[in-house]
C-alpha cells in the first residue's frame, strides 16, 4: 500500500464493545491516525449538560473540547446519545470526520455510523460487537478503575438504554454496513480481538 494515500478503516458497534481499544491498536499496527468519534458527541453532550444548545455546541466545537478527561463518565455518555439524535448536531460534525478519514497516510475512525453514513466508501469496515452483559461487565471494570461509584446492574441498564436509543433513532442509526465484517468479541481476549480486526483489515487491502 502507498502510505501517502488515504485508506479509511471504519469501526462501528454498540456501547463498550471494545471499539476504542481495537481501533487504537489497529491504527498503531498500520501507522494510521485514529479518531474516536464518540468523543465529539461526548463533548457536545457535556456542553448540553451545562445548559448549551446542542447544535450551537456542535458548531462551535474545537480540538481542545475533546481532550477533557471528564468525558468518559456515564452521565456524559447518556447526554452524548441524547444530543446524537439531533440532526443539526450530526451535520455539524460531518465535515471534520470526513476530512479526517481521507487524510494522507490512512485513518481509523470508530463510532456508530462511520461505515454507513460518514464513510460509506471506506476501504475496510468492521462492526465490533459483544453480548450486552459482557460489554457492561467490561465497562463496569473500567469505571471502577477510574474511581467511579456504580454497580454492574446500573452499567448494564445504561448500556441497554443507550444501545436502544442509538439503534432506533431516525438519523444514522447504529447498524452494520452491508459490507462490514462483524467481529463478536464476547468470548475473545483483547489480544484475540485485535488480531481478528487486523486480519479482517488485511483481507481488504
Ligand atoms: O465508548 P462507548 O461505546 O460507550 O460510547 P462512545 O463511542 O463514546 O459514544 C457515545 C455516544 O455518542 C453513543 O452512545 C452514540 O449515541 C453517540 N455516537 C454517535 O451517535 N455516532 C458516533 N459516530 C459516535 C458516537
Amino acid at each position: 500500500m502507498n502510505m501517502t494515500e488515504p485508506f479509511t478503516i471504519a469501526v462501528d458497534g454498540p456501547a463498550a464493545a471494545g471499539k476504542g481499544t481495537i481501533s487504537k491498536a489497529v491504527a498503531e499496527h498500520f501507522g494510521f491516525a485514529h479518531l474516536d468519534t464518540g468523543l465529539l458527541y461526548r463533548a457536545v453532550g457535556a456542553k448540553y449538560l451545562l445548559g448549551m444548545d446542542p447544535a450551537a455546541a456542535a458548531r462551535a466545537l474545537t480540538a481542545g473540547d475533546i481532550e477533557g478527561s471528564n468525558l468518559r463518565g456515564p452521565e456524559v455518555a447518556q447526554a452524548a446519545s441524547k444530543v446524537a439524535v439531533v440532526s443539526e448536531v450530526r451535520a455539524a460534525l460531518l465535515d471534520f470526520q470526513r476530512s479526517f478519514a481521507r487524510r494522507a497516510g490512512g485513518a481509523v475512525l470508530d463510532g456508530r455510523d462511520i461505515g454507513t453514513v460518514i464513510c460509506p466508501q471506506a476501504e475496510a469496515k468492521l462492526f465490533i460487537t459483544a453480548r450486552a452483559e459482557v460489554r457492561a461487565q467490561r465497562r463496569f471494570s473500567e469505571l471502577v478503575a477510574s474511581g467511579s461509584m456504580t454497580s454492574p446492574e446500573q452499567v448494564l441498564a445504561d448500556v441497554r438504554e443507550r444501545d436502544a436509543r442509538d439503534q432506533n433513532r431516525a438519523e444514522s442509526p447504529l447498524k452494520p454496513a452491508p459490507d462490514a465484517m462483524v467481529i463478536d468479541t464476547s468470548d475473545m481476549s483483547i489480544k484475540e480481538a485485535i488480531h481478528a480486526a487486523i486480519a479482517a483489515v488485511r483481507s481488504r487491502r
